[in-house]
């Protein structure tokens, strides 16, 4: 695919026989300009909906539905489900500035994944046993990573409850852990691996790359059917950018998907790195 650049050139004449060209190149700071922009339309446009919404409900309230008490509580449900949808979408927008505002600054603290996975699980189940989901976490002992717990939570949050939301109704959710050499001594004590796989639809290979872009979604209208605001995975990036961490998506349609996050694991020998 073309890229376009943008450079920006200065020539100054000097006093000898010499001209001084002085070039930048640009094409970062306007591709930074222009997903800022775009970012600001996608937030001001996800906010907008609901809030049309709330306002029309108002105007019916105080109109023609004033003295229709059913449709006063059928409204004020709707109001109310809409005005959840805003809170979250801000408190997403807020968490993954904050997020990314940290991203440079690298956890201190050891958490053991296994537990983190637990719990998350644990806070999800009504929700999977809603669409008889059953989640199934294989046995496993403590695997300690360096990280900050409250943003690994968010990440194995927001990654099985995508597999509950796009899971097959009735089927299952498997969770399992590994382990994974360090590619090369200096990277310590290796990776932990977690992963999420669902049973579900399954991701178009073309939209694979794309799902950890804000407020990118395969089926909006299904996102936002479920409360969805298209920024968990961008927050799940970026929190595994910070702890210096990836994610692998695999996926075959029709069958299901499996998101893997490898962590750096604490280093557990005396050896010192170098
Ligand atoms: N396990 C999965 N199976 C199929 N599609 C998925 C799965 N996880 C994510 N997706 C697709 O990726 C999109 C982006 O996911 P993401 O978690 O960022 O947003 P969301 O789930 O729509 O909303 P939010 O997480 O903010 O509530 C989803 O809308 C969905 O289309
Ligand atoms: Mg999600």
């Amino acid at each position: 695919m073309p890229v376009q650049h943008h450079y920006e050139a200065y020539i100054t004449r000097t006093n000898g026989p010499l001209v001084l060209v002085r070039i930048r190149d640009l094409t970062e700071l306007r591709r930074a300009e222009e997903l800022r922009a775009d970012f600001v339309a996608n937030a001001s446009h996800e906010l907008r909906t609901p809030l049309a919404a709330v306002t029309g409900f108002i105007d019916t309230l105080r109109g023609h539905a004033k003295d229709d008490g059913p449709a006063r509580e059928r409204f004020l449900e709707i109001m109310s489900v809409e005005a959840g949808r805003m809170r979250r979408l801000i408190e997403d927008l807020l968490s993954l500035t904050r997020i990314e505002l940290n991203e440079h600054n690298p956890p201190a603290g050891e958490v053991d994944v296994a537990s983190v996975v637990r719990d998350a699980a644990a806070v999800l189940a009504p929700l999977a046993d809603e669409d008889r989901i059953s989640i199934q976490i294989d046995p496993c002992e403590s695997l300690k990573v360096v990280g900050d717990r409250d943003e690994l939570t968010q990440v194995f949050q927001n990654l099985i409850h995508n597999a509950i939301k796009y899971g097959r109704s009735g089927g299952e959710v498997r969770i399992r852990f590994g382990r994974a050499e360090a590619p090369s001594k200096r990277e310590g004590g290796g990776q932990v691996l977690v992963s999420v796989q669902d049973e579900g639809e399954g991701i178009p290979r073309e939209a694979i790359p794309r799902l950890t872009e804000r407020f990118y979604r395969v089926d909006v209208k299904r996102s936002r059917e479920r409360g969805g605001t298209g920024l968990g995975l961008a927050i799940v990036k970026h929190i595994l950018n910070r702890h210096k961490g990836r994610l692998q998506i695999e996926s075959v349609p029709g069958e299901g998907s499996t998101f893997t996050v490898s962590l750096p694991a604490v280093q557990t020998t005396a050896e010192p790195s170098v």
